[in-house]
């Protein structure tokens, strides 16, 4: 079954490369309603985004997610869990209490401002516009807080860049669903390595752009390769959450 919708769905491919068509007032204000009416948890909004313009702050967004081009990416945002509106909202009403700090809260505002992304995101590509998210920022929160005058009980969740595509690479191959829908309960028993390896090779013929054109390696190799991996701050996150004023609820 397919509808517009749908169909602009299955063709997605994230865009790092875009024309210098600009994106008009009228369509950014169309795309955050878009985002404004996005499910969230318990209708808190515990989201905030902010939109990157300035050119030095693009440039050192650009270095901490070791990207040079995100700083040329003509729309660019950055996602943010923020329990702080919410919090000067209740301390407006004469209300302090730490319950506002807890993880709980934490973790409902980083599901709203991943929802409300991907949201905005799927709005864009049915426009006709190419997107692309970036994590990399949280190669170093801290830095991402500093800039953006992040105050206490917000914190950066992903960046978006979208405009115009100039670019139109291959569909990203994904594993076989069978290897991720299960029903009533978590099957552990090894998959058909057959599915893999079908995988491996799909990935392997896949030409891709984030690579600099190359070929990709096998998904194996990649899992390996990113497992492997650790970023000392990223590592550390939940240490520049506490920072920002969450109580990650381990006591003392
Ligand atoms: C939460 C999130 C963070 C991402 N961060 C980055 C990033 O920092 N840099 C990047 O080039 N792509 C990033 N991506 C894009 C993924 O690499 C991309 O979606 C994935 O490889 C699949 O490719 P496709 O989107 O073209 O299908 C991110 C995607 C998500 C969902």
């Amino acid at each position: 079954m397919r509808n517009e919708t749908i169909a602009s769905q299955l063709n997605h491919r994230t865009i790092r490369a875009f024309t210098d068509q600009p994106v008009a007032d009228e369509t950014m204000a169309t795309l955050f309603a878009v985002m404004n009416r996005t499910a969230t948890s318990t209708g808190m909004q515990a989201y905030s985004v902010i939109r990157v313009q300035d050119p030095v702050k693009r440039q050192a967004l650009a270095a901490i997610c070791r990207q040079t081009y995100i700083a040329s990416v003509p729309q660019l945002a950055v996602f943010l869990v923020d329990v702080y509106r919410n919090r000067r909202i209740a301390a407006s009403l004469g209300c302090h209490h730490p319950a506002a700090r807890d993880m709980d809260r934490f973790f409902q505002g980083f599901t709203d401002a991943a929802l409300a992304a991907q949201n905005l995101v799927v709005a864009a590509e049915s426009l006709g516009l190419g997107t692309l998210f970036f994590g990399s920022l949280l190669n170093d929160p801290d830095q991402v807080i500093q800039l953006l005058d992040l105050p206490e009980l917000t914190f950066p969740v992903v960046g978006v860049g979208l405009s115009y595509p100039a670019q139109n690479p291959q569909l990203k191959p994904r594993l076989p669903l069978n290897l991720k829908i299960f029903t009533d309960r978590y099957d552990t028993s090894e998959p058909d390595p057959n599915l893999i390896e079908a995988y491996d090779r799909e990935m392997q013929a896949y030409y891709d752009l984030r690579d600099n054109g190359r070929r990709s390696d096998t998904f194996s190799r990649q899992v390996v390769t990113r497992l492997t991996q650790s970023l000392d701050k990223r590592a550390r996150i939940l240490q520049s959450v506490k920072r920002q004023g969450f109580d990650l609820g381990l006591g003392s």
